[in-house]
């Protein structure tokens, strides 16, 4: 063991080496060692190679033994299995090691005894080693104090300590969105004791914005924890949130809507949308919360959020815009045989609740059946029961904002027997009427003359004058059917003739030169007949049945 190692070693302890000669013995030992409380100190220790150590706490009278291999027993309470000699005695090493240093050890002188139990025995109590005991410590913790959501997040942890060859272990606290991390660990000197430092690396994630951070330092005897760090992560909005000061709203009112981001800094510009009746109005505010005004029903708002780091929008809101009960025109009465039922449709929000009167008493006969059906916002009442046919029904919806009231019609399957029986009737007048006309065509055609310009100027000169009395009297031009077909047809004037013209004219005019007179006046009185169409004056079916049998007679 050389002299300039063995002086390296003491400066480590001491900044200078006491070298002390005892009758051909030298013994080094540091004059005060440090130690920091739970952790061990170890004394250094050098001298010749020998067989038995023992070391002593210092003391005038007694010699309290704080170290001895052979008989462990003698050893202080004190010091009871917290000391050991841990150098090679054949290399000369002496080192003492002392466990869990407690604060009771401070400022204690201990000293060595080599070969007690040889003639050559040396005692070295004049030099003595002070152990300075510092208090517990508690370990320091650093962490980035902004990290962007995504970025790597580092933490560092470092204790005091001073026994390099077993540090105290350090215990991480961290959020529980901190996966995958891992932990680096290194070790410093600092003026006779050690730094033992751990860096924690992970990914930082929006998540743990807020969460706290620490870590404890596990000594044998006791731990001790660093202060609480709390992350201040930055990610742009990830959850937009829409609320409402009240649940509902009148339609016609306001409401206050404020957006919530979840981001971290808080949101500078939101940006709202308002979708009302498919219309998108766009609004930009540096406020979280926004007063819209006269809102009406089927009304949507949503709120993109924007901060330093980025942007998010919320998910549309349909608002719950509440309004007075309306009948809908589709509500309805119907009278089959004697049994009556009604329909009342309403739409309303909140639910309406429907009542119904029959001629003034508003308490359903026992025998009628009543029940409901509702859809969202549109609640179908329906009665059904035997009535008289000229029962007078209204159906009465009430919520909590208004109500209304309509009488329903009754409208009864007799009367639609007797339009069906109408129908045919009118279809069967037609054809008759049909089957007269070619008859006196073909007949006419035959016996007449060939055709001539006589009649013309007495012929032309009535359906001009009058032309509406000409409709009215002509069963043919009311046909609904020929109307449509007259109305889609692009020309007013149709080149070629028409028997439903021919037999019109044939009808109202006794007169023997039909065949000459027809071509001229289809042409004329279809371009009337379609003006007076498209004016939409079309006739009741009523009047359409009218085969006079007398003119068809005449000719
Ligand atoms: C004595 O032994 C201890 C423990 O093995 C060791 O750390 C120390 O360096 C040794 N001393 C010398 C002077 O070699
Ligand atoms: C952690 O320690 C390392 C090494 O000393 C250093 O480079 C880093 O900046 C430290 N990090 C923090 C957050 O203190
Ligand atoms: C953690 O590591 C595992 C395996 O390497 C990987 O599958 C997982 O995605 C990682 N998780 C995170 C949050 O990085
Ligand atoms: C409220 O809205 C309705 C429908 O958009 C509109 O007719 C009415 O004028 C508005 N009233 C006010 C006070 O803005
Ligand atoms: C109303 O109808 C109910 C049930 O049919 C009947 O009991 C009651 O007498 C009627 N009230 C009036 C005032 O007619």
């Amino acid at each position: 063991m050389g002299t300039a190692r063995l002086l390296k070693l003491l400066s480590l302890f001491m900044g200078f080496s006491v070298l002390q000669q005892v009758r051909g013995w030298v013994i080094s030992v540091p004059k005060t060692v440090t130690a920091v409380e739970g952790s061990c100190v170890v004394v250094p220790c050098q001298t010749q190679p020998h067989s038995r150590v023992i070391w002593y706490k210092y003391h005038n009278t007694v010699y309290p033994v704080v170290y001895d291999g052979h008989s462990p027993h003698k050893v202080e309470d004190q010091f009871e299995g917290r000391t050991s000699v841990v150098g090679k005695a054949t290399e000369g090493n002496c080192t003492l090691k002392i466990n869990d240093v407690r604060s009771a050890d401070n400022n204690i002188k201990v000293y060595v005894w080599i070969n007690p139990d040889s003639k050559s025995t040396q005692k070295f109590h004049h030099q003595t080693v002070t152990i300075s005991v510092i208090e517990r410590k508690a370990p320091t913790i650093s962490i980035q104090e902004q990290i962007m959501d995504g970025d790597i997040l580092q933490a560092n942890c470092s204790i005091i300590h001073s026994c390099p060859s077993s540090p105290p272990s350090l215990l991480w606290s961290k959020s529980q969105f901190l996966k995958n991390s891992t932990v680096k660990a290194f070790s410093q000197e600092m003026q006779g004791q050690w730094l033992y430092t751990e860096t924690l690396q992970g990914l930082a994630m929006y998540e743990m914005h807020r969460s706290n951070m620490m870590c404890s330092a596990q000594f044998s005897s006791f731990t001790t924890k660093s202060q609480q760090k709390t992350l201040d992560i930055l990610y742009k909005p990830v959850t937009v949130t829409l609320m409402l000061a009240k649940k509902a709203v009148t339609e016609g009112g306001s409401i206050t809507v404020e957006c919530a981001a979840n981001c971290n800094p808080p949101p500078h510009t939101y940006t709202w949308l308002k979708r009302e009746m498919g219309q998108i109005t766009k609004i930009t505010s540096t406020l979280s919360r926004k007063p819209f005004i006269n809102i009406t029903r089927d009304t949507f708002i949503l709120c993109i959020a924007h901060n330093d780091i980025g942007e998010g929008q919320s998910d549309w809101l349909d608002l719950d815009v509440q309004y007075a009960p309306v009948i809908l025109p589709k509500s309805y009465c119907h009278l089959t045989g004697e049994v009556l039922k009604c329909v009342c449709q309403v739409e309303a929000h909140p639910d309406a609740v429907i009542h119904w009167t029959i001629d003034g008493n508003d308490t359903l006969p026992s025998s009628f059946s009543a029940f409901s059906t509702n859809q969202t916002h549109v609640l179908s009442g329906v009665i059904s029961g035997q009535a008289q046919s000229h029962s007078k029904v209204s159906c009465t919806a009430t919520n909590t904002l208004g109500n209304s009231t309509k009488k329903l019609s009754v409208n009864s399957s007799e009367t639609s027997f007797l339009s069906t029986w109408l129908t045919v009737s009118i279809i069967l007048g037609f054809a008759v009427l049909f089957g007269c006309t070619v008859l006196i065509f073909r007949k006419c055609s035959r016996d007449r003359p060939p055709p001539g310009s006589v009649c013309n100027n007495t012929i032309l000169s009535r359906p001009q004058g009058s032309s509406d009395s000409v409709q009215l009297q002509s069963p043919i031009y009311n046909n609904p059917q020929r109307s449509e077909e007259d109305d889609s047809q692009s020309s007013p004037y149709r080149p070629e003739s028409n028997p439903e013209v021919e037999s019109r004219v044939s009808d109202v005019y006794d007169n023997d030169c039909v065949t000459d007179f027809h071509l001229i006046r289809a042409q004329q009185l279809h371009s009337k007949e379609t003006a007076h169409l498209r004016e939409g004056q079309k006739q009741s079916l009523d009047k359409t049945v009218d085969c006079n049998t007398d003119v068809y007679l005449n000719c």
